[in-house]
């Protein structure tokens, strides 16, 4: 881990089943874990573990020292406020991870954290990237120390518009991660960040071309969004990218998720390891298949209490029916990290050119 502690491990191969150190998981406070999907950010908080995740399968985010963690929680708050009326801010909701409030654990109720929708939940293999967006990762009230920081940092920045700060990507053949951090991003130019671009959606037999597709799509929802508002600017913040690695949902094969309860058998991969308690599994005999269920439950009940079987969750959802989900399904994009946004009085910019040269490059690798 770096000075100001973010995540600095070099790109390695992550083996399922087994954390990096390869021992038992770590139970934190109130049955908190360290939340295994982070693939960039700070490793503050409790014991330097980062972003946790809690038992319920929301994630908390530590709030930054002042000004930047409550300027984050009241960006949150604003957007979720339930009697918000703005019509701009309530279509941004659905391009942020749901928001539940905050939460302190009972051992030191002075410690605040974001409470937040895990956004890799419904996933089986869930491929994860993160990706700070636009010109100047620095705000307009940065000192001149901070902002030769950022820029010497990623210098590119200015006329990439975006940096990969780090990436997850599932193997097919070798059932493993392979993972990158931000060095890797930084050491991407005009010329190459389009092949780092390209490992993000390669299972190291294919590029998933479905994913790219859907994935741009969705990011072109939030450009519109950013085209028609003047209102915030957003600096060093991210959009983060998840696309199912796993070809037995893919294929449209048809699994469920097992009994969130349910422990693994012996030689089953293990699935989807943020959630050690609640590991998915692959149940090819079942005769109903609805492979994102859980995490629409988990959506519309982030706070609910763990254990109620699938059965249960359909008819508390409604969907007795056992309805299908489409191929969008199968990918997620959200913005996240908002300790330096801003009001403004004109469009964002910074933001929207690198939005358009991620979005240029993503469907370049598409006509390759
Ligand atoms: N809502 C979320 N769902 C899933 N993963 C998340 C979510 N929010 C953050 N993360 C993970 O945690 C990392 C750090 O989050 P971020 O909000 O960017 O924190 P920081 O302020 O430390 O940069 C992200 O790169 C991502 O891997
Ligand atoms: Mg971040």
């Amino acid at each position: 881990m770096s000075a100001d502690g973010q995540i600095m491990d070099s790109s390695s191969l992550e083996k399922l089943g087994n954390n990096k150190n390869g021992s038992v998981k770590q139970v934190l406070l109130d049955g908190c874990v360290p939340f295994s999907h982070q693939v960039a950010g700070h490793k503050c908080g409790i014991n330097n573990t980062g972003v946790l995740q809690h038992p319920d399968g929301t994630i908390l985010k530590q709030l930054q020292a002042p000004p930047r963690g409550p300027r984050e929680m009241n960006f949150y708050k604003q957007v979720f406020a339930k009697d918000c009326t703005d019509t701009r801010l309530l279509e941004l909701q659905q391009y942020l991870p749901k928001f539940y409030g905050t939460w302190a654990p009972r051992e030191s109720s002075h410690e605040l954290f974001l409470k937040l929708e895990d956004v890799t939940r419904r996933f089986l293999r869930p491929c994860i990237m993160d990706v700070k967006i636009g010109r100047r990762s620095y705000d307009p009230f940065a000192s001149p120390e901070k902002r030769e920081e950022q820029i010497s940092k990623y210098p590119l920045m200015e006329e990439i518009g975006f940096l990969l700060l780090g990436m997850r990507v599932y193997q097919i053949d070798s059932d493993s991660y392979i993972t990158h951090d931000q060095l890797y991003g930084r050491s991407l130019g005009k010329d190459t960040v389009k092949n780092g671009l390209t490992k993000f959606f390669h299972n190291g037999r294919e590029l998933q071309r479905y994913a790219v597709s859907l994935i741009i799509s969705k990011i072109r929802s939030i450009l519109h969004w950013f085209e028609s508002q003047t209102k915030l600017h957003f600096y060093a913040s991210s959009l983060l990218l998840v696309y199912e690695g796993s070809p037995h949902i893919i294929n449209g094969s048809r699994h469920k998720p097992a009994d969130p309860g349910t422990k693994h058998q012996q030689g089953e991969p293990q699935s989807n390891s943020n959630n050690p308690h609640e590991a998915l599994s692959f149940q090819s005999s079942l005769t109903h298949s609805h492979p994102y269920c859980h995490n629409v439950q988990h959506e519309r009940n982030g706070n609910r209490k763990r254990g109620g079987s699938v059965e249960e969750e359909d008819e508390e959802i409604g969907m007795g029916d056992k309805k299908q989900f489409g191929q969008e399904e199968a990918v997620e994009v959200k913005m996240i990290d908002f300790a330096h946004v801003f009001p403004s009085d004109c469009p964002d910019e910074s933001y929207i050119y690198g939005l358009r040269n991620l979005l240029s490059t993503l469907e370049q690798m598409l006509k390759d």
